[in-house]
């Protein structure tokens, strides 16, 4: 809601200023463009500031004949522009010729553009099981049990093998915590959420929200997406991203590698090795479970789904944020980074880390005893 109430405080405020100039010629020392016939590409132009915002609105009318728009439909008359912001992040998307945006990159208040890119799904590979409910639970001391628990969830609750069948968690659960997903979309009535899951808004062209089961979103290198992850970070969010499934360099996707997002890796659940598809690199802050996940599956209200990915292995991470949270209370993201890595087991993912890599760290749950 805060980018929203942002978003029109700088629409109004352009209006009235837009209001005011109309009949003064706007004085800009237009920067000459090559007006070859190149196509025209998708931009997203970063500004320094939201106050930097008007004035580069008023240039972009002047010298580019474009207006800012929020209305995303209206973008493909190739006049507009769209804005997003968040904080001290302001970004507007549009429709440029290469020479243009090169203009635009060395023009006053404008950090850096960059071509818009396609985000692809991380999407997982799997068979869809439905499989009968998973144990109870007990109290036992502080913490919960589930008994006969799926081996991923098995798996983090200890540091090292052999399972015991059982998964304790710390008995605050993640009680009083909001996790936000981004991805393709969740069936909030499954019951494994037990009414706790609302969907929020969609935010592409034609996307349903109510779609498949949970695959992340990600694409290549974008400075821009890993800036507004890390101002997200700043204003103390915590970000989990799926450090991707292409068996390559972490630090190549965004936003897995925003320096202060928590990128995940998958390993297979039942070696502790690095999954042959998970990225991996300095990039990935840490390994959890990723092969042979099942969960909540979309096609009914009891079904489940078994994939693999390294989007079955973020939310590992995140739904351990969420129980550090509820048990401890809050903490800035830099914060819950050590705490991750305290409680992690070190050094013993193999595959596509070395042991002695300062990242080879294995998630672990908080110990509800202590
Ligand atoms: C799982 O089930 C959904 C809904 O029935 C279907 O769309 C999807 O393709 C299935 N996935 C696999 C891997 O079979
Ligand atoms: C996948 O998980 C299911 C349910 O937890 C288990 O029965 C099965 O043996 C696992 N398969 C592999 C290949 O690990
Ligand atoms: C975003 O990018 C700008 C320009 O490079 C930089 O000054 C700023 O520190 C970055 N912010 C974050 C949170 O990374
Ligand atoms: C390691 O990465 C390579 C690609 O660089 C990939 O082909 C291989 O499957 C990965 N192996 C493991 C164990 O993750």
């Amino acid at each position: 809601m805060i980018v929203i109430s942002l978003f029109s405080k700088i629409i109004a405020t352009f209006i009235l200023i837009i209001y005011s100039i109309t009949l003064v010629e706007a004085q800009f020392n237009c920067p000459s463009t090559p007006s070859s016939k190149e196509d025209l590409q998708t931009f997203i132009v970063q500004l320094s500031s939201p106050e930097k915002a008007i004035d580069h609105y008023d240039f972009l009318k002047s010298c580019f004949n474009k207006e800012i728009n929020d209305n995303i439909d209206q973008l493909i008359d190739h006049t507009v522009i769209k804005i997003a912001s968040f904080g001290s992040f302001i970004c507007y998307i549009g429709q440029f010729s290469p020479s243009e945006a090169a203009v635009l990159a060395s023009s006053p208040g404008v950090i850096r553009v960059e071509n818009d890119k396609t985000a692809n799904l991380f999407a997982p590979t799997g068979t869809n099981l439905t499989l009968g409910p998973v144990g109870g639970n007990g109290n036992l001391c502080t913490s919960l049990t589930e008994f006969q628990a799926p081996p991923n969830l098995d798996r983090i609750d200890q540091k090292s093998p052999p399972l015991d069948g059982k998964y304790r968690y710390p008995a605050t659960s993640g009680l009083g915590v909001n996790v936000y997903i981004v991805d393709t979309g969740i069936n909030t009535a499954n019951s494994e959420f037990g009414g706790r899951a609302k969907l929020g808004p969609a935010y592409c062209d034609g996307c349903s929200n109510v779609d498949d089961t949970g695959m992340s979103i990600g694409g290549g290198f974008s400075q821009i997406l890993n800036n507004v992850t890390d101002q997200l970070v700043n204003a103390g969010v915590h970000v989990v991203a799926a450090a991707g499934n292409s068996a390559t360099d972490a630090c190549n996707i965004s936003p897995a590698s925003a320096p202060n997002g928590i990128a995940v890796g998958a390993t297979e659940t039942r070696t502790d090795a690095t999954a042959d598809f998970s990225n991996f690199g300095r990039c990935v802050f840490i390994y959890a479970p990723g092969t042979n996940i099942t969960a909540a599956g979309n096609s009914a209200i009891t079904a489940l789904a078994t994939y693999s990915g390294t989007s079955q292995a973020a939310p590992h991470v995140a739904g351990t944020v969420a129980l550090i949270i509820a048990k401890d209370g809050n903490k800035s993201p830099a914060e819950m980074k050590v705490e991750l890595d305290k409680l992690s087991t070190k050094g013993i993912v193999t595959g596509n880390v070395s042991r002695t890599d300062l990242n080879n760290r294995f998630l672990r749950l908080p110990d509800c005893s202590k």
